[in-house]
């Protein structure tokens, strides 16, 4: 009560435009805290919380997710909400599927778990652009996590709709949503108060739940990102966390028991030859630190934590986001995060090692058994097709003087393909824009003259030689937005700046290129390609593949068995869809060198699975295309064959 009275003063003083707390929601909840204490229905409460993401999971593998969760000893399930898959376009919702977060909370909920809900708006969570939707960057004057109005608009929007599904799951109303996050770790981003107050109102307003915020654990990032009447609590290591709340959050009505809303258990994969797979597996010490740490805070400090990630899951289709730091960082398709249950949903030795760390924090008995480890298949290895050129599949022309970027086109994801015809001659060192957006593969002719990768600090110079009527082709990839800045680095925000495509003009030795015919290849659809098995396959536009296999299995009740990891193993870069699901990217140089095929997409009893894939780099390595399907996996690096001497 107190807390919501102080926030009703806040919300009162700092802003007028925004409605002051119904009086309904100042009704005593059965969750709330005091100084030093959660407390569920007045009992005290420590939260054992994990962090793993619906929108991460295929849909018929939540309830198994959970239950494996619950088995490790967590009480709690901290989901983050992706608001680019609930609202694609702008206005129109999309909560079926892997959307229907409020499914998710309910399973949860009947699995003996809680929720805290991490809706954002902005999430970072290695997603494409921390979560935002692609069309947010195309409304004028957008201002992303500030005070800027098309952004509140758009952000509260989302907030009320998303409400509308989640708000009836709140624990005050006999649901599993304890807690709900303000924004994420806005304290690294900024210090615009009248923001952070902005989200909180809207929250407040809209979800019936006691309101936290997360932030790192310096000076700078706890004052930027607490807010007056919203509970202030840490992530990373619990020991300078826990010390850095109690020394710089002052205003008692930020202060309460105290949570690490992240405690990482790993971390996610970065493609590049020379960037292994995280994990912990063999490394004693790091398992020994995970102990010390867990023991520390719900033992010494009898705090509440959140393990990041429980789950890692996958980051399918184009949905991975990016970093900045002088040169583009993409994270991988697989969002193992070498975790304790790992992508394909296995109780892994870090699982059983923190399970028994948590066996001394609950009651005796309260842990069910671990559920059983599902058997994944092997699939023969089977032949890939060649059946189109990728730009023979191209459909809406856009033409201007000036190349417009893939926002402006009012594509999201992908790829674009720029076409320029030369009017005159000139040759030299080509510049796709202000700079790659973020790899450029560069055809003149319909030969591939190089590839200018952004994730390299120094890419390639590609040279190019235009005589009049030459065709210029410029294949542009999105390798993901960038989902996190700090304004304690040096570099540029890309926050701000996340267009992909091709901003500004293209040169060649410094003149610039007029007249430009551009293509949209998002591929959400490949339904509708039209493809043929009678293609010339030798040369280096990229192509579309297809291949088939039958699984001799009955048809079964329990798809997770024929889950499996599928290799294109002389594939160079590319991506994968089966039976028009897309699995992701795949790219030789690693660490990842197979995609997770959940079982949830394959059909069984001798049906037809149709593979497709798109090859970027086609003959670049010798050995015939092929697709495999391995039960189990294996992380290598590979040198990248296409930017050798990249760095
Ligand atoms: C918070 O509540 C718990 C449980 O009732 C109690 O033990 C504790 O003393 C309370 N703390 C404060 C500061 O009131
Ligand atoms: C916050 O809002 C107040 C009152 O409207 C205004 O005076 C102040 O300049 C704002 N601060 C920022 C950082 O926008
Ligand atoms: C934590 O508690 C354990 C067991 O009571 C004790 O041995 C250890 O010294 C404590 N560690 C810290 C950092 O306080
Ligand atoms: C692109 O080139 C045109 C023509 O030279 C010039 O007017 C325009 O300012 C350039 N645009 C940018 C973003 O540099
Ligand atoms: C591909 O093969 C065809 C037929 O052999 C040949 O005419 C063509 O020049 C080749 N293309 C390339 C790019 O090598
Ligand atoms: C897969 O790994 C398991 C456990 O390490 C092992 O028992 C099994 O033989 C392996 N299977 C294959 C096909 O390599």
């Amino acid at each position: 009560m107190l807390l919501l009275a102080s926030l009703a003063a806040v919300v009162g003083a700092a802003s007028a435009a925004v409605d002051v707390p119904s009086a309904r929601s100042l009704a005593a909840p059965p969750f709330t805290y005091n100084r030093t204490h959660f407390l569920l229905h007045g009992a005290p409460y420590q939260i054992i919380g994990g962090q793993m993401d619906p929108q991460r999971i295929p849909r018929a593998y939540w309830r198994a997710r959970l239950q494996k969760a619950r088995a490790m000893g967590l009480n709690t399930v901290f989901p983050y909400v992706f608001w680019n898959m609930l609202e694609p376009t702008q206005g129109q919702w999309r909560n079926t599927g892997e959307n229907d977060i409020a499914a998710f909370a309910r399973i949860a909920q009947e699995e003996g778990l809680y929720i805290v809900l991490r809706p954002g708006p902005y999430v970072c969570g290695e997603r494409d652009w921390g979560g935002f939707p692609a069309w947010l960057a195309t409304v004028p004057g957008m201002l992303v996590r500030s005070s800027n109005g098309p952004f509140l608009d758009a952000a509260e929007a989302y907030v009320r709709r998303l409400a509308r599904d989640l708000r009836p799951l709140a624990a005050s109303r006999g649901g599993p949503v304890l807690m709900v996050q303000v924004e994420n770790e806005y304290g690294s981003f900024g210090n615009d108060h009248n923001y952070t107050a902005a989200i909180r109102n809207m929250l407040h307003v809209n979800f019936d739940a006691v309101l936290y915020t997360n932030d790192g654990t310096e000076q700078w990032t706890l004052e930027g990102g607490s807010v007056p009447g919203v509970l202030a609590e840490i992530d990373g290591d619990p020991r300078p966390g826990f010390k850095a709340l109690r020394q710089y959050i002052t205003d008692p009505s930020q202060q309460g028991p105290l949570l690490d809303g992240e405690y990482y258990t790993y971390g996610p994969d970065i493609w590049g030859s020379g960037n292994a797979h995280t994990t912990s597996q063999g490394r004693a010490q790091v398992v020994r630190q995970f102990v010390e740490d867990v023991d520390y805070a719900l033992g010494n400090e009898s705090a509440s934590i959140s393990m990041y990630m429980v789950h890692g899951g996958t980051n399918f289709g184009w949905s991975n986001g990016a970093l900045w730091q002088d040169k583009l960082t993409a994270w991988t398709t697989s969002y193992d995060y070498g975790s304790p249950i790992d992508e394909s949903g296995r109780s892994t030795d870090l699982y059983h090692t923190l399970r028994s760390t948590l066996h001394k924090y609950v009651p005796q008995g309260s842990i069910p058994d671990i559920p059983p480890d599902i058997p994944r298949m092997q699939i023969p290895k089977f032949g890939l097709t060649p059946m189109a050129l990728l730009f023979d599949t191209v459909g809406q022309r856009t033409t201007r003087e000036a190349p417009a970027t893939m926002e402006t086109l009012g594509q999201a994801y992908g790829f674009t393909l720029y076409e320029h015809i030369a009017k005159s001659s000139v040759s030299g060192i080509l510049r796709p824009g202000d700079r790659p957006r973020d790899r450029v593969l560069v055809y003149v002719d319909g030969l591939r003259q190089g590839v200018i990768d952004s994730q390299y600090q120094q890419p390639l110079a590609v040279n190019v030689q235009l005589n009049p009527g030459s065709k210029l082709q410029l294949l542009v990839e999105n390798l993901g937005r960038v989902n996190y800045y700090s304004r304690g680095t040096v570099y540029r925000n890309d926050l701000q700046d996340p267009y992909k495509g091709i901003r500004g003009n293209v040169t060649v030795n410094g003149r610039v290129l007029k007249g430009w015919d551009m293509y949209p290849l998002p591929l959400d659809d490949i339904s509708t390609l039209s493809l043929s098995p009678d293609l010339p396959s030798n040369g280096s536009i990229p192509i579309l593949y297809r291949g088939y296999f039958v699984v001799d299995h009955p048809s079964l009740t329990v798809p997770a068995a024929l889950d499996t990891f599928l290799a294109v193993p002389n594939g160079v870069k590319g991506n994968v869809w089966v039976n028009g699901f897309h699995l992701g990217r795949y790219w030789r140089v690693g660490p990842q060198q197979s995609l997770y095929l959940p079982g949830t997409v394959v059909k069984a009893a001798r049906q037809l699975n149709e593979v497709t894939v798109l090859e970027l780099a086609p003959h670049m390595v010798e050995g015939p295309m092929i697709a495999v399907g391995q039960s189990n996996r294996t992380w290598s690096n590979k040198p990248d064959e296409e930017c050798l001497d990249c760095t």
